[in-house]
């Protein structure tokens, strides 16, 4: 998705002294932490005077923010990098660069094989992009790649750019110490690290000014998260008092780490959502364990469990990764055992995509063939579809509110949103009446595996 914004900000000095603007344009891939990123990216072009545009064709920096969690994320990259090799050739004077996870793994590889690419910076390395753009300028490659202990970008307000002003992340903690075997993130991230909860909180008072309606809280697990003696559970309830007409969401949590105190948090404020978005990968014990994930499927039961007699409203989501290194037949009917224990709301489905350097890749062979990763696959979507449209289902009849987000994709008279819990909903009929950003009941009426439908309640 591109991070569109067709007003140019500002003037920066031309190549021949005078002033011309600038004009950047950064395409984001992967999680929630990577959008958060490119708005920090943005703020920090910003201030050195880019204005920024959603036509690729008619920038002077193309920023691509990438992803590494799985090969095929890194394919589309080789791809966007061809087109924009073509772009140069008419636009000479066209910069590209790449950021985030990839331009941290494959550092080496992009520099000797993809010519276009004149700059690369990871993660950690954002504050340091005027001088790498500056270098650029001078007629050399800038690479800056080194992973920080403490880079938490606390101090930069990120530029938002999203056109409803609804919904609005928060990156409260950086890296990660959890050494899942499958996963590249604690190699292309870093150490784990949070910032400073009086800082978070600030950020939260000002999206509150501003009118955002809604904060995600982000990490790559939110339940390590500490500063000082501000652990998760406090700085959920701190952000829960500064801003009380907000509603707060977070992610990621991680089974092992999650605790009742959290979910004891989110029970006692009325703007702290019961959505718990907690991975589980594989629901056999001998697979978890080949995965490094630290709990059991029992254990990850038992916090299901915990979640439901706390928060009973709660909404529940998960990943599920297939075709792990030597899952049998038989660990895989584990997973879709566990998935119908637990009954998720939501399911993201993954297959198993080896990323060299991680500990599964130089321990173990990736052994399932791709037809039958395909096969499980399917399976397991099947039955999250089947979960997911039971879950929905029981909504059906109630009155819940809902933020109204952003447009609905089918109808232009309806518009999208969420409930409180955290379900999707398209309001019927909703785009006349009401502004983005209003709360208001819904009367659910319907329901499909991917979304509820309803009609504002008591609407004349
Ligand atoms: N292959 C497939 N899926 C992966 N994920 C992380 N690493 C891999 C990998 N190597 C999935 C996990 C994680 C989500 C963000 O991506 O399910 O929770
Ligand atoms: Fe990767 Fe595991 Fe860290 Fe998530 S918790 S980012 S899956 S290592």
């Amino acid at each position: 998705m591109a991070l569109a914004h067709e007003r140019v900000f500002g003037q920066r000095s031309g190549a021949r002294g005078e002033p011309a603007p600038y004009k950047a344009y950064i395409e984001t891939y992967g999680c929630q932490m990577n959008f958060a990123d490119s708005e920090l990216v943005a703020r920090i072009l910003h201030s050195i005077g880019y204005g920024f545009t959603s036509q690729p064709e008619e920038a002077d920096l193309v920023l691509l923010n990438t992803c590494a969690i799985r090969e095929h994320a890194e394919e589309k990259i080789w791809q966007r990098l061809k087109y924009f090799h073509s772009l140069k050739r008419r636009r000479p004077h066209l910069v590209v660069g790449v950021l985030g996870c990839m331009a941290e793994r494959l550092r080496q590889k992009l520099l000797a094989e993809a010519p276009v690419v004149d700059l690369i910076a990871g993660p950690d390395s954002y504050r340091h992009l005027p001088q790498l753009l500056r270098q650029v300028e001078g007629g050399h490659k800038a690479i800056h790649v080194l992973l920080s202990r403490e880079e938490t970008y606390a101090d930069i307000a990120p530029l938002r750019v999203s056109p409803h002003k609804v919904n609005a992340y928060i990156s409260i903690m950086r890296g990660c110490n959890n050494m899942c075997s499958f996963c590249i993130v604690p190699f292309t991230r870093g150490r784990e690290r949070s910032r400073p909860w009086t800082t978070i909180v600030e950020e939260a008072k000002s999206l509150a000014e501003e009118g955002y309606k809604e904060i995600v809280l982000l990490g790559q697990n939110v339940d390590s998260y500490r500063d000082g003696a501000v652990d998760f559970a406090q700085l959920l309830a701190r952000v829960a008092e500064a801003v009380p007409e907000v509603w707060i969401r977070f992610a990621t949590s991680h089974p092992k780490d999650m605790r009742d105190e959290v979910l004891e948090t989110i029970a006692r404020y009325p703007n702290l959502t019961p959505y718990i978005h907690l991975p589980v990968q594989s629901g056999s014990d001998t697979v978890l364990a080949r995965m490094n994930r630290g709990y059991t499927a029992q254990w990850y039961l038992q916090r299901i469990e915990a979640i439901r007699r706390y928060l009973p409203k709660a909404v529940i989501s998960t990943d599920i990764i297939v075709g792990f290194c030597g899952e049998t037949e038989e660990e895989f009917r584990e997973t879709l055992a566990l998935m119908e224990a637990v009954e998720f709301d939501a399911v993201y489905q993954f297959m198993y995509s080896e990323r060299p350097g991680t500990l599964a890749a130089r321990r173990y062979k990736d052994d399932v063939p791709p037809a039958e990763k395909k096969a499980r696959l399917e399976q397991v979507i099947q039955l999250a579809q089947t979960l997911s449209l039971k879950r929905h289902r029981a909504q059906v009849g109630s009155v819940q509110e809902v933020l109204l987000e952003r447009p609905a994709r089918k109808n232009p008279a309806d518009l999208a949103g969420r409930t409180f819990s955290g379900y999707p909903v398209v309001v019927r009929d909703a785009a006349e009446k009401y502004k983005l950003g209003t709360k208001i009941p819904v009367h659910v009426t319907s329901a499909t595996p991917a979304t509820l439908i309803g009609y504002v309640a008591n609407d004349n």
